[in-house]
């Protein structure tokens, strides 16, 4: 009786209850809440719930590094944060978050990525990915804009040290591996220039023409494989154009090559400040435009970015909302903007996690990696009488001299600097490595142009360097540590010249004058000019921008405490007219033509044979390798069908170390002009003294192509190829043939 007066007044209160629940808020219970649904079904759910303004308000940032977060509906912003080389300040610009002044975040700095290239250790780069999420997430971001996979065309591009060097199939290999490690921490990375982002000249403005055989064959592989091979869930636009329009406007690159061609099923991200019309950029498939807000507003207002030719602030809702109603717009482009942002976010958990900051970075563990990292990055150069490793009882005294001995220059300039709790100098890594029965003397020798005037005066020259030439007199061996500063190697300028730094040359000859025994470590991005001093001393290694731990890699390699295994993701020429862009940079009135073709790098070196200072691929060791028993199965292999490729490795000397065994392709006979070789495969194996390892390789149809321009696609022809498998590009140690069946 008495439940039966109760169940109307109870039913009134519950539904009143819900009532004003669902007032306050109308999705609590919708489907897209519900991280078990499948994402595909949350995402449709959520676009239906959506105003046409809440759309299109996804389609730009809300500040510097942050989407538009929506609080009706409960979508949180994105939160970015730069790389590669490990996570950056966010708050600002490269120009403000540089500078001293501003509250630093401070994160584990990884080597540069060229340095990263140099280690040909996908496995190594998966790691660092990992890591690099681990921290994006420990500091309450979501999302690095990284990897960069621009190829390295030209040595003085002043962004080479962010790239994985010259050739777009190690590119592939380091881009994926990279992504993969990212998105395993569910953290969103950004395959960034997409594309031919090659040189920082005018890089607003340029317009750049580039066939399709060379779009395909040189600068798309990387960004190809970063789609199909890791699923990256962002790719970045980039601030050039390409063949007449700007990428972030390109219907070629967007729509027809991304999206259809490849089938990317995430979003567009504009670079910073690289859009210049509303319709025609969302209709080609550009779907988050950056920065936004009130900080773009500030920062486009100022005369230095509208000088420079940046565009911004074209995305915002009302301009796109103006285009549709205008009918200059679909409505579905908009649709599919939001729906891609949304399927990433839901991919990557953002609906559940709110990250914040104040997690744990730059762990042993992850301080261990970078060491790892900067040890397996460096290459040695040259070791005439193996000069090195040095050490006792060899030698009792050793002069470190040069402008990057006592200061760490972990990366170059621009948006990828990170900075870390704490860096590792050439000189501290040398005294921990060189031991108690080493004694390590300093000098500066020159400072570091730019970084002192009062020290760049010629009696200042003559003074610093004639006490660096003392002190490598009355030692037995020198160490001269030279190279770039991130003010002198950065994005935003490309390097006047390949020359090192003012006075550099002057001291290395003086040095090595004064002790045969001087070995060069070159602290740099991309090759310098080595001519004037390379004969006269024993030993150089390229160390790159190796990040926090990069003193300590430096010590361990030039004494011998870990054997180098790096080498070149990059042809070092010895002069810049003899790189194949030489000729095609910068162009006329803002147009440069890619003159070279799919002739970059060693493609072009071995194309018109000219004799690099050091090809691609080289790199030398403590101990000895013998490339053995090339077999290819089968001798004629059917189209569509795969070869399979070994060979045997056997360390022969004393020391372990790790070899990387390199597989170019060589096709026989083909009818288009094609390069002498193409690098198709890679293994680095760590092999003991008298260790023998049996490597293999699978070569698909991919691996013997071409990209047709006339039938627009991938051809792999008939007839016979070969396998050259080489220690470098030109150190070529096995030959074997196929036949690719008709
Ligand atoms: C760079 C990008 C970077 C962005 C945000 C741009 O200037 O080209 O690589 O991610 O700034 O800092």
């Amino acid at each position: 009786m008495k439940h039966a007066t109760l169940l109307p007044f109870l039913s009134i209160l519950v539904v009143t209850a819900v009532g004003i629940l669902l007032a306050q808020n109308p999705e609590a219970n919708a489907p897209y809440k519900n991280p078990k649904l499948p994402v595909e079904q949350r995402v449709e759910d959520l676009l239906r719930r959506m105003t046409p303004q809440e759309k299109a308000e996804m389609l730009s940032g809300s500040g510097w590094m942050e989407s538009q977060p929506n609080a009706r509906l409960g979508i949180p912003a994105i939160r970015m944060a730069d790389g590669p080389m490990g996570v950056r300040n966010w708050v600002g610009s490269s120009a403000i978050t540089n500078a001293a002044s501003t509250a630093p975040v401070l994160a584990t700095a990884f080597p540069a990525s060229i340095g990263m290239g140099a280690s040909w250790d996908v496995e190594l780069v998966q790691r660092e990915g990992q890591v690099i999420g681990q921290e994006v997430k420990a500091l309450g971001r979501d999302m690095i804009l990284a990897p960069t996979v621009n190829i390295n065309r030209l040595p003085l591009w002043g962004r080479n040290f962010e790239g994985y060097g010259e050739d777009p199939y190690l590119a592939a290999r380091m881009g994926v591996a990279y992504i993969k490690g990212v998105q395993s921490e569910k953290v969103i990375p950004s395959v960034k220039h997409f594309a031919a982002n090659n040189a920082e000249f005018e890089r607003h403005r340029i317009d750049e023409k580039i066939d399709a055989r060379t779009l395909h064959e040189i600068y798309f592989p990387a960004f190809q494989a970063a789609v199909q091979e890791a699923g990256t869930w962002a790719v970045m636009s980039a601030y050039n154009k390409v063949n007449g329009l700007w990428c972030a406007e390109s219907p070629f690159l967007l729509s027809e090559t991304l999206q259809k061609r490849w089938g990317f099923q995430g979003f567009v991200i504009s670079d910073w400040g690289s859009t210049y019309s509303t319709a025609p950029t969302v209709a080609a498939g550009m779907h988050l435009e950056m920065p936004g807000g009130e900080p773009m507003r500030i920062w486009f207002a100022k005369p230095e970015t509208q000088k420079s030719g940046n565009g911004a602030g074209w995305l915002g809702a009302d301009k796109v909302l103006a285009a549709v109603a205008a009918g200059q717009l679909k409505q579905e482009a908009v649709d599919d903007g939001a729906r891609r942002i949304l399927r990433v976010m839901f991919t990557a958990g953002l609906f559940e996690t709110s990250r914040t900051r104040g997690g744990e970075v730059d762990t042993p563990e992850q301080r261990a990696l970078a060491r790892r990292a900067a040890t397996e990055s460096i290459v040695l150069l040259k070791n005439e009488g193996g000069a090195l490793p040095l050490g006792a009882p060899k030698i009792s005294s050793v002069a470190v001299i040069g402008p990057s001995a006592a200061i760490a220059r972990t990366g170059g300039g621009g948006s990828s600097l990170v900075r870390p709790k704490y860096s590792v100098t050439a000189l501290d890594g040398v005294k921990e490595a060189a031991g108690a029965q080493v004694q390590v003397g300093y000098a500066l020798g020159v400072s570091m142009q730019g970084e002192d005037v009062s020290k760049e005066t010629p009696e200042a020259r003559a003074e610093l360097r004639n006490e660096a030439v003392d002190l490598a007199r009355k030692s037995d061996a020198a160490i001269v540590v030279v190279g770039y500063s991130y003010k002198l190697e950065s994005e935003g300028f490309d390097r006047p010249s390949m020359d090192l730094p003012a006075g550099q040359d002057e001291l290395i000859e003086a040095v090595a004058a004064a002790n045969k025994n001087t070995t060069v470590v070159i602290v740099a991005g991309a090759p310098v000019t080595m001519t004037k001093w390379i004969a006269r001393v024993p030993a150089v290694v390229q160390a790159w921008y190796g990040g926090q731990e990069a003193g300590h890699a430096i010590g361990d390699i030039v004494f011998g405490v870990q054997n180098p295994s790096g080498k070149l993701p990059v042809t070092f020429p010895k002069q810049w007219a003899d790189s194949p862009a030489y000729g095609h940079y910068p162009g006329e009135n803002l147009h440069v033509t890619y003159g070279e073709g799919i002739y970059v790098g060693y493609r072009g070196f071995d194309k018109r044979n000219v004799e690099p200072l050091f090809p691609f691929g080289h790199g030398l060791s403590y101990t000895k390798f013998d490339y053995s028993d090339l077999k290819i199965t089968p001798a004629a292999v059917a189209a569509g069908k795969q070869v399979e490729v070994t060979m045997r490795v056997r360390n022969s000397g004393s020391r372990a170390g790790a070899e990387v065994v390199q597989l170019y392709i060589h096709d026989v006979k083909s009818s288009v002009d094609r390069p002498v070789k193409e690098l198709k495969g890679f293994r680095r194996v760590v092999l003991t003294p008298g260790q023998t390892q049996s490597v293999s390789f699978t070569l698909d149809q991919s691996a013997l192509s071409f990209y047709s321009g006339a039938k627009d696609e991938w051809v792999a022809e008939p007839g016979a190829f070969e396998v050259w498998i080489g220690a470098s590009s030109r150190d070529v140690r096995l030959k074997g043939t196929f036949e690719l069946a008709p």
